[in-house]
């Protein structure tokens, strides 16, 4: 496995899921860490990051120089680089110009990191500060017209700093580099694999669980169905998913999660028909925040209810993902750990004293649908489009019913068949439709109508953080407005949203 430091650079994810093409295992893991602990992890190598503080600043990041007697390799990353130079006896001083952006990088030498690569090349370059002097026993390996250390290395020791970024795609060759530090210069094997990842983590679930309960909440959403797929592989029945409708899912959702999970996977799962305490407690209630708290504390009441019916259980399973984990504990984590938490519903039963297993935390989002499809999950479930915790509620403006929530549910599933069948699904990352709290005029054959609107809401996104608004087609546009407002009784009126995130965002609530 490669231990990658975290400088605190907005990368950082990146050079793991670059690591992880190869085949090979890698954790992120913050400078404070002890050495005795990176020691037992055992590391073939180890990646310093990138990061956003200058090495003379006060406080900047620092881990054990321990590291650089451990006889393994290191590839330092821009701040990294910078950090290895300080530490072994070079010095980093602050450049008359900022580099920013793309840069003709001349390599010299040959093997190495360079090892396969042509001698000019394009690098992405992100820095203030540069290198002054070099290290006893280190050389330039590479320059730019701006940095004479683009490049540095220590042979004998298997010591090699970048001063440009080879994780991102603005590095052609980056690729090439990152392999040849993993497989030639760590000598790691491509044995990172999902079939080896199912394999070790039964070994492990086993290992923690013995023969006591797991509790899942099932939310049919890709996370917590691939958690509960891994866990059933490894305790079976030991495993109880709660699924509890709350009424606010979208059309023939329930069922579908009851067949998959129940009838052909043979999981252990208890189905809970709440709907009627959800409606109920929203009746009337249109602010939306009010709503998410409604929801919020009435999903705990009802979890809590049905955790206590299985007796014996000592764990709580989440299917938290990698980067939920690395932003949570990261002490540069910036906007995007606290933009998370408000979409958490409701969160832990915390005075059931479970404890957690996170059987994911250590994979990114495509690696979990890899790991749906090597456990049998239905492609549907696996590709399936995130759906918000509170549901629906949040896609019916104003009061929340039986009424509303049927003409939603209608619109949406057409909405949802035509995206599907003409291939624009996976390339969404949501589609859906919206009820307006509003009416407006239209006319039915000879009748005048004074029906709801519903919005389109289609947006491309990475992550959710930021998206760009859907340029679907027009006549696919057209076939779906004409079949919501001649299938849905109810709607007379449909409207596309133009709206990126920023400003917008990607539910209306
Ligand atoms: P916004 O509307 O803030 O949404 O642009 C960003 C992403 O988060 C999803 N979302 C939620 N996910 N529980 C969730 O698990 C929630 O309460 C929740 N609210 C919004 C939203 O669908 C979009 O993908």
């Amino acid at each position: 496995m490669i231990l990658i430091i975290d400088f605190g650079s907005q990368y950082n994810q990146l050079i793991a899921r670059r690591v992880r093409e190869h085949h090979v295992y890698c954790r992120i893991e913050p400078p404070e860490m002890d050495i005795e602990r990176i020691r037992a992890l055992a590391p073939e190598g180890i990646i310093l990051s990138g990061g956003p503080a200058s090495i003379y600043e006060k406080g900047s990041p620092r881990v054990d120089r321990g590291i650089f007697n451990l006889g393994i390799p290191i590839l330092g990353i821009c701040y990294g680089m910078q950090y290895m130079v300080d530490s072994l006896g070079g010095e980093v001083v602050g450049a008359q110009k900022r580099e920013y952006g793309f840069a003709e990088l001349h390599t010299k030498g040959t093997g190495g990191i360079f090892d396969g690569i042509e001698k000019k090349t394009k690098c992405w370059m992100s820095h203030g500060d540069t290198i002054g002097k070099l290290p006893p026993g280190f050389k330039i390996t590479a320059s730019t017209p701006d940095t004479k250390v683009a490049a540095l290395e220590n042979r004998k020791k298997n010591f090699y700093g970048l001063q440009f970024h080879p994780e991102v795609v603005h590095t052609p060759e980056g690729k090439r580099m990152l392999k040849n530090f993993l497989l030639q210069i760590c000598g790691c094997k491509k044995s990172w694999t999902m079939k080896s990842f199912v394999k070790d983590s039964i070994r492990e679930i086993k290992a923690e669980v013995g023969d006591k309960k797991i509790i899942l909440g099932l939310s049919g959403g890709v996370d917590s169905s691939v958690a509960a797929l891994l866990l059933h592989c490894a305790i079976g029945d030991h495993l109880t998913c709660i699924f509890v409708d709350n009424g606010l899912l979208r059309q023939d959702e329930a069922k579908k999660v009851r067949f998959v999970f129940k009838r052909d996977l043979k999981v252990n799962l208890r189905f809970v028909n709440a709907k009627r305490e959800f409606l109920d407690g929203l009746k009337g209630v249109v602010d939306p925040e009010r709503k998410r708290k409604i929801i919020g504390r009435i999903f705990i009441k009802v979890f809590e209810r049905e955790a206590r019916k299985i007796k014996g259980a000592e764990f709580l399973a989440q299917g938290t993902l990698y980067p939920d984990l690395i932003e949570s504990r990261s002490a540069f984590g910036g906007p995007s750990a606290v933009i998370k938490s408000h979409h958490n519903v409701g969160g832990l039963p915390k005075n059931m004293k479970l404890k957690l297993v996170e059987p994911l935390k250590h994979l990114f989002k495509d690696e979990v649908r890899l790991l749906g499809k090597e456990l049998g999950l239905p492609e549907d479930l696996i590709w399936r489009q995130p759906f918000p915790g509170p549901g629906l509620a949040v896609r019916i403006l104003g009061d929340v019913t039986d009424r509303r929530l049927s003409i939603l549910r209608k619109a949406d599933a057409i909405l949802i068949e035509e995206i599907k069948a003409n291939n624009f699904y996976r390339k969404m990352w949501q589609s859906f439709a919206v009820l307006l709290p509003l009416k407006s005029v239209g006319i039915m054959g000879d009748q005048r109508t004074y029906e709801h609107i519903v919005a389109i809401r289609a947006v491309t996104s990475d992550d959710a953080m930021t998206a760009d608004w859907a340029k679907l087609p027009h006549s696919l546009l057209g076939k779906i407005s004409n079949r919501i407002i001649n299938e849905v009784r109810g709607i007379n009126r449909v409207v596309y949203d133009t709206s990126s995130k920023p400003p917008s965002t990607i539910e209306w609530e």
